[in-house]
């Protein structure tokens, strides 16, 4: 499903036209599809930019990397929309979009997906329903508490059944029983097939639910355990 091989990655250049340090470096590792993953390490370690490169935001600057059979390091620009739509993701900082209402949020992706409308309303309702949202339908972004904003994140990056979710601290914004429930979704997922990263910095939920971790240290990949 995922397979990096001596991938590097920096960002730049910036406005003053200097080229960063690489930020990720030799990343080597696979996951095989169907599997879970924490992608765990200190704040600035490189687990965003890892999911960046995951859900086909940036391009490695070196080493070649794979997902779902694609060699996206040599592919073309066209073919990664395809790609791309069997890809959930929760972002970090949700970006849900500000004028639109909960349910539209999360319907977004379906609509964009060709479904007819007689055939999300239900499967919308119902998702926003398990995220405990049943009530806030019709509230726009704005208008949400930050934990309600990181449920609507949630259910519209898992609403397509994507082949593979990544999660960017997906409980930074919840309590601990809607991060319980959070895992009982992702966990569900899993069960069905799809292949799940979550990167965190919440060692009790990664404590409760022991599973395999790939480990980041200042750009470097140093456990895949
Ligand atoms: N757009 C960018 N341009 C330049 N540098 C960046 C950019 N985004 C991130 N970085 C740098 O890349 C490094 C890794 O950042 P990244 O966001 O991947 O870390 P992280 O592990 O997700 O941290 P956190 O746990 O705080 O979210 C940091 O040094 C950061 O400053
Ligand atoms: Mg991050």
């Amino acid at each position: 499903m995922i397979r990096f091989d001596s991938v590097g990655l920096h960002y730049g250049p910036t406005p003053s036209g200097q080229v960063g340090a690489e930020v990720l470096r030799d990343v080597t590792f696979a996951v095989p599809a169907g599997e879970f993953r924490w992608l765990l390490g200190p704040s600035g370690a490189g687990k965003t930019s890892m999911l960046r490169l995951m859900y086909l935001a940036v391009r490695p600057t070196r080493g070649r990397l794979g997902l779902m059979g694609v060699p996206i390091h040599e592919a073309r620009r066209r073919d990664l929309p395809a790609l791309r739509r069997r890809i959930g993701v929760v972002f970090q900082d949700f970006r849900l979009l500000p004028h639109l209402t909960a349910f539209d949020n999360v319907a977004l992706p379906l609509r964009l997906a060709g479904r007819p409308e007689g055939q999300l309303r239900a499967d919308v309702t119902e998702m926003l329903r398990w995220v405990g949202l049943a009530r806030r339908i019709e509230a726009r972004p704005a208008e949400l508490s930050g934990g309600e904003q990181q449920r609507v994140a949630i259910a519209r990056a898992v609403i397509t059944r994507p082949a593979l979710l990544l999660a960017d601290e997906p409980t930074g914004n919840l309590d601990d029983e809607q991060a319980q429930r959070l895992m009982q979704l992702f966990n569900e997922m899993n069960r069905l097939g799809t292949t799940v990263i979550v990167a965190t910095h919440n060692d009790a939920l990664v404590q409760r639910h022991p599973a395999p971790a790939l480990v980041l240290s200042h750009g470097r990949l140093i456990e895949d355990r």
